[in-house]
């Protein structure tokens, strides 16, 4: 970067490493984890851009028991998976702009390295503690179990099918030993009691550390507080080891042991960042060192907090390495007021919205909601595309568009030299520092609405003075002229505070404009400039996209959510709310007669089923998708009755319409039961 593009003097130039939260690589990247991405990718192009030497370094976490078992469920190796994983989500990021310096993997060299130096540091200052604890395991797969891989009965309200750890039900918490008629759901089996030998990090040894680590200012309120609450409810170790068969890394001088997944994972922001200095130079040691003047910063959910304020410090502390600045957690996306989901087709891939939007779109909602709080944030698609609609098309691109044609056509494409309104001139240009320290304190909301308002000033501006009008009037054309300079001015201006939220619209404003929008350009005009001819910039939001957009979201769904093919143990399943009966009314329950059941090419769970709903052959027909193939050969099922919902709305999946949906009661796997043909039961009779 040449001196006369940095806005700061060598003294003031910050060094900065930022990071986001590894995502698993066992799932596909969605707009929950890009919200993330975005957040911090916004921050970092602000800082490069005001010329600070800048690194933003990301990996997959790819270690961990449900990244192992998912690999043997797909038939492949682990190692396989992950890099196939890796490849999708590199595309995905830099599809969505994401300017990472390096995006790397847990599973290399240099995350290993550091991970048993790290761990042989703590070890050697004896914070790393052994005990024998006893644990859940799986006697058919020869493996324990996680806790969410044991399920069973409630402990307290008796609900059957919950989870090992945690009821649904009735909102218990409890160990997975105390759940009744427990079961693994890797194998089906009834788990036993076994103990192991397990090491633990001493983490009540850095309580004083941490807590005036917390004290020191660098982390957000929320933050803190939640903190201040962990100290007081007691710092307990932590167990870092896991027995074979895992996939990770292998503690040194403990045969059979595995780092826990989280031991390894935050080493991983050090593992990338060091895979990219060994490439490009960079000196590693003097970002990590203990004192470093190197600021560094890890972006995170809200729902790692614990990792990332506790254990992590900790670990750095311990072994001898610098701690964060700071971390900077965000809330969670929902969308159109609720949890994501796949049912409502509100649980959207990266990959699904690219195929049918802008991502620059995205990148700016996201920005015009974020603040530097942990509150979770609305994705109301309807506010999105009216909000984009009417900010970046009808706002900003407006001034261009508004004023570009008469400068091309009258003046040969040069800019005035002569200044028409210097008070709005010298306000849009003097917002710089404001706009600045917003972008700063991860205030984009405040910086989008200020921006905004400004774009609003030139507007006004434009629309009072009408230069459509002047045109016509030979003695006017110094005027229009002026203002239409002017007008492009401002909107290089504001192109320059939003170039960290839209790189790309920022390029082609960079080419239109002639100008390469660095950020201390906002306070220059252009004047006896040359710009090109304006070419659309920016389509509005189109609501059918959207719509397209969660249809094709729902495609990926099995209409019996239990076999779901495509749902990693990451993947929330929905939970149905409590209905009132009227809901429940209006459920059209009718038998069905399977006329023929097919498989489906491609389709590892799914049966394709034409049923009818009529006493009399070549009656009505219905084509539903049904996740059943587990339970039963096609063949079998011909002939049979089945209970069908008959008024569900069609839902287009990637295989073809489905009419429908088939109820199958059972616990699922082998032991899906449909009725049998007896004389009581008729086609097309009402179940309720
Ligand atoms: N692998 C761990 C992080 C290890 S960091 C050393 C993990 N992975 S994740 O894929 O589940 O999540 C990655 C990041 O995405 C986390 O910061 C998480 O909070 C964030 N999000 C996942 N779903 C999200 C939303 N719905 N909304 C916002 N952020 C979300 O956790
Ligand atoms: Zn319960």
């Amino acid at each position: 970067m040449s001196s006369s593009k940095c806005s700061v003097q060598a003294a003031d130039k910050r060094k900065i490493l930022v990071t986001c939260a590894l995502p698993y690589a066992n799932g596909s990247i969605h707009l929950g984890h890009l919200l993330e991405h975005i957040q911090a990718d916004i921050w970092v192009r602000f800082q490069r851009m005001r010329g600070h030497e800048t690194y933003f370094v990301c990996a997959d976490d790819a270690h961990g028991t449900p990244i192992m078992l998912k690999a043997q469920e797909l038939g492949v190796s682990p190692e396989e998976m992950i890099a196939e994983v890796r490849e999708e989500h590199m595309r995905d990021f830099a599809d969505f702009h994401i300017s990472f310096d390096n995006y790397h993997s847990t599973h290399s060299d240099e995350n290993k390295a550091f991970a048993e130096e790290i761990y042989n540091r703590l070890h050697a200052k004896g914070h790393i503690k052994t005990r024998t604890i006893s644990q859940l395991y799986d006697p058919e797969k020869g493996m324990f179990l996680p806790d969410r891989f044991v399920k069973g009965t409630c402990p307290k309200c008796k609900s059957e099918d919950q989870n090992g750890d945690s009821c649904d039900n009735c909102g218990e918490t409890y160990s997975p030993t105390q759940v009744l008629n427990p079961r693994s759901v890797v194998s089906g089996a009834t788990p036993v009691l076994r103990d192991s030998e397990h090491y633990f990090f001493d983490l009540p040894a850095f309580g004083d550390m941490l807590q005036e680590w917390t004290r020191s200012g660098a982390l957000q309120d929320e933050m803190a507080n939640k903190l201040a609450e962990w100290f007081e409810s007691g710092l307990q170790q932590w167990d870092i080891s896991r027995d074979a068969p895992y996939f990770g890394f292998e503690i040194p001088n403990a045969p059979g042991k595995f780092f826990y997944v989280w031991l390894d994972a935050p080493i991983g922001y050090m593992g990338s960042f060091k895979n990219f200095c060994d490439r490009s130079g960079i000196d590693f040691d003097s970002f990590w060192r203990l004192d470093s003047e190197a600021e560094l910063y890890h972006f995170i959910g809200k729902d790692i907090i614990y990792f990332h304020s506790l254990f992590w410090p900790a670990m750095l502390d311990g072994a001898g390495y610098r701690k964060p600045t700071s971390v900077y957690a965000h809330g969670f996306v929902t969308v159109n007021g609720a949890k994501m989901s796949k049912s409502k087709g509100t649980f959207i891939k990266g990959r699904t919205y690219l195929e049918h939007l802008n991502p620059e779109y995205l990148r700016y909602y996201y920005a015009a909601k974020l603040t530097s709080r942990i509150d979770d944030l609305d994705l109301n698609l309807e506010d999105f595309a009216q909000r984009v609609n009417s900010d970046l098309v009808g706002k900003v691109v407006n001034i261009a568009s508004r004023c570009a044609s008469f400068i091309t056509k009258r003046f040969d494409g040069m800019l005035s030299s002569h200044v028409d309104n210097q008070a709005l001139a010298d306000e849009v240009m003097g917002a710089g520092d404001k706009i600045a320290a917003y972008y700063e304190a991860r205030e984009f909301s405040r910086a989008m609405r200020e921006i905004m308002a400004l774009a609003d000033k030139v507007n006004e501006y434009i629309a009072i003075k009408e230069p459509w009008q002047l045109v016509k009037d030979e003695s006017k054309q110094q005027e229009v002229h002026d203002i239409c300079s002017l007008g492009i001015n401002m909107f290089r201006t504001l192109m320059i505070y939003l170039k960290p939220v839209l790189p790309v619209l920022a390029d082609s404003t960079a080419a239109f404009l002639n100008d390469e929008l660095v950020w201390q350009g906002h306070n220059t005009l252009l004047s006896n400039h040359k710009i090109n001819k304006f070419k659309a910039m920016l389509q509005r939001v189109d609501m059918d996209k959207v719509n397209t957009m969660t249809e094709a979201s729902k495609e990926s769904m099995a209409p019996v959510a239990k076999a779901t093919p495509v749902s990693g143990p990451l993947m929330d399943d929905p939970i149905a709310p409590e209905i009132q009966f009227d809901d429940f009314a209006k459920i059209d329950l009718r038998i069905a007669k399977i006329v023929n059941a097919e498989h489906v090419e491609k389709a590892d769970k799914l049966l394709r089923l034409t049923l009818s709903l009529d006493e009399q052959a070549g009656g009505e027909t219905r084509q539903v998708f049904a996740g059943i193939k587990s339970a039963y050969q096609p063949e079998d099922l011909i002939g049979k009755l089945t209970v069908m919902v008959a008024n569900l709305a069609p839902r287009k999946m990637r295989f073809g319409l489905s009419e429908g949906m088939v109820l199958a009661a059972g616990p699922g796997g082998k032991d899906l039961w449909i009725l049998n043909p007896d004389d009581g039961a008729q086609p097309g009779m009402r179940v309720k």
